[in-house]
Formats: structure tokens, sequence, C-alpha cells
């Protein structure tokens, strides 16, 4: 099969090359891969240099975006032209194509669903509001029912709840996700649509918006010898494994129906459990306090269609993945000669 990696010189791309090696595979990117690959170089922006390469691959494994949600407050402009924009530029690549692919595989993300579903006791299933800045000041951390104002308990989020993106970075994903689904049917391809939640590993860039927070602690913990966590520390996330995710990835292109499926461990870690953790590992303390707007409280997804669909469930514990990017961390120098952050 050939396929076509755009944005796959990237973090999550070069892990998925791995899982995929048996494939004829190119990437499109701005800049080159680490690893062997056929390589073009371009912008995705760029219509028929995308078009030349997608023409007569049989799947597309779109990675291609801007990834800062804070950034893209300050840069939206930028998020839209390269991630809407992009993705309406790899579909009109993949129309006027001679020989279209039949499968494209998106990363969208976990940020599409906001703060998410939650149970309210009397009644049910809510979208509480963003939690303002009054509550923050506060320090009253646990979102509210919008309509009685009681404390309400996180679900897991569903690949069929609501969608309330937070940040342009959000909105753009949804916009990819939107557009790639909308024209399948009519361009004759497949589109499995892979929600991520928060990916970390090895390659990571340190100051990733995502789980930067794992490099960073890693790196407090050395250079400053305690960690500093927001809130009460007892905000939840779901981090899932780099390398789970380029295996997704790969088990994705052989789905035959189009589908929108979350990608993470099922498993709610607070982010105090995680700096213990990390600091238990380096024997210095955890520091609590402080917030940042604009953070959503709870993340976890639910993985039945991962499982059912995909036929798999994550190997890596974070206890195994913390370890396995901190030797990273220090075999590639990450550790040396930086600045603290
Ligand atoms: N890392 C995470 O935790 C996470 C979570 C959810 C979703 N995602 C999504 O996964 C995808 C890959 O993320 P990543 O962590 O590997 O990011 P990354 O920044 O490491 O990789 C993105 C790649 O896209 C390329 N790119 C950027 N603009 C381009 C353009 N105009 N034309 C061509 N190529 C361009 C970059 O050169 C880079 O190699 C993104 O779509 C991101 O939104 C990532
Ligand atoms: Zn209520």
């Amino acid at each position: 099969m050939r396929v076509i990696m755009i944005g796959g010189s990237g973090f999550i791309g070069q892990h998925t090359a791995k899982f995929i090696s048996n494939n004829d595979l190119c990437v499109y990117d701005l800049v080159p891969p680490s690893f062997q690959a056929d390589y073009v170089q371009g912008d995705i922006l760029d219509e028929k240099r995308l078009e030349k390469s997608v023409d007569g691959s049989d799947a597309v494994i779109f990675l291609a975006s801007l990834i800062s949600v804070p950034r893209s407050f300050d840069a939206l402009a930028d998020y839209m032209n390269v991630n809407a924009c992009g993705a309406a530029s790899l579909i009109e690549a993949i129309k006027n194509a001679n020989k279209r692919p039949k499968k494209v595989v998106l990363s969208s993300s976990a940020a599409v669903y906001g703060e998410g579903a939650y149970a309210c006791d009397i009644h049910g299933k809510v979208y509480p509001l963003p939690r303002t800045q009054d509550q923050l000041d506060r320090g009253s951390w646990e979102p509210r029912c919008p309509y009685c104002g009681r404390e309400v308990k996180p679900l897991p989020q569903a690949e069929e709840d609501e969608l309330r993106p937070l940040s342009p970075y959000a909105l753009t994903k949804q916009v990819q996700e939107w557009l790639i689904t909308a024209m399948a049917p009519r361009l004759g391809y497949k589109a499995i649509v892979l929600r991520y939640f928060n990916v970390y590993g090895p390659g990571q860039r340190p100051d990733s918006p995502y789980s930067g927070v794992i490099t960073k602690f890693i790196t407090q913990a050395i250079r400053e010898k305690h960690l500093q966590v927001f809130e009460d520390g007892l905000q939840t996330r779901d981090y899932i494994y780099v390398d789970d995710v380029g295996e997704i990835n790969a088990r994705a292109l052989e789905l035959e129906e189009s589908a929108t499926i979350n990608v993470g461990t099922g498993i709610r870690t607070t982010v105090l459990q995680l700096a213990r953790l990390i600091a238990d590992r380096h024997g210095v303390d955890v520091v609590v306090g402080g917030y940042r707007q604009g953070d959503i409280r709870h993340s976890a997804a639910r993985i039945d269609l991962m499982r059912t669909m995909l036929g798999w469930q994550p190997r890596m514990t974070i206890e195994e993945g913390v370890a396995a990017t901190e030797n990273w961390m220090r075999e590639s120098g990450q550790l040396k000669n930086e600045s603290s952050p």
C-alpha cells in the first residue's frame, strides 16, 4: 500500500513510521523526516504540489497542523490558514487527483470536547460552562451544573458527545474533522478521525502544549529540585504513550469503514499523581498553587470504540512511559546546557 504522511516529520509521525514500515511510505512536510522514507518538501497549502503526492496513494495520514492551544489565541489567522485551509487544500488535492486515495486518517484532538460532559445528581448529563475567573480566584476548582450550580462529576468523553471547542486551535481541529468526514462520500474515501488525548514520549519537544508537562516536570525535578502544580493538583488528564498512538495509526489504515474514534488509555491521572511519580523518582517536593486561565479541569477518554473497532488497548503504563521519556531526554541531551524553563 502506498501511504502518504502529511506532517509526518513531527513527533507523532516519527513514531507512526515504525509501525507502517511494511508500506511504501512518503512523507510530505515542510521539514525532512528523521527516518527513512520518500520525502517531498511542501506546504500543505500548496494544493498543486500536494495533489502530485496524493495522486496514486492508497491512504493519507494527515498530521500537519499548528498545535499550540495558547499560541492559537495570538495567531488566529495562521491557525485558521494552516489547520482549516490546510484540510480544505488536502480535499482539493484529493478531488483533482487522477487516482484518489481510499482512506484518510485524521489526527484530531480531545480539545474538540472542551470541558466535556459531566453528571449532575439532579440534571443527569450536563455540559458545564468554562470556569470563570471569579470561580478560579476563589479556588472553586470543580465545574458546576449550568442549571442548579451543584458540583458535577466528570464523565469519560465519548465520541457522540457535543463538541464545545474552547480555543481557536480546538475549533480548527473540529473544522478539519467536519471537512474530512463530510467530503468522504463525495470523493469516495473512508474518513477515520482519531481524537488523540494527551500524547507524550520520546521526541516530544519540551515546550509542547500537550504533555509538555511530562518533559517539563522532569526538567524541573532535575534543575529546580521541586515541581510546580497548578490548582489543587486534582485536575485529571488521559496520558497516552506515543508508540501506542503510532500503532493505532497503523491499525486505522486497515479499517474498512469511516469512523470517529477516541485515542486514549481511559485512565484518569491527576496532575498531582503524575508530579509525585516524577518527584519521587528524584526525591524532590511538589508545590501546589496558582492557575492558568483557559485550562479545562478533567479529561479522559471512553475507549470502547478503540477496543472494538481497532482491536487494541494501550500497552504502556504511565510509570514505564515516564521512565522511557526521561531516558530519551538524557540520551538526547535535552537535560544538558539549557536554561531552566
Ligand atoms: N501531541 C499531542 O498530544 C496531540 C494531541 C492531539 C492531537 N494532536 C495532533 O496530532 C498531529 C501531529 O502532532 P505532533 O505532536 O506530531 O506535532 P508536530 O508539531 O511534532 O508535527 C507536526 C508536523 O506538521 C508539519 N507542518 C506544520 N505546518 C505545515 C504546513 N503548513 N505544511 C506541511 N507540514 C506542516 C511540521 O513541520 C511538523 O513536522 C497534529 O495534527 C496535532 O493537532 C497531537
Ligand atoms: Zn444540576
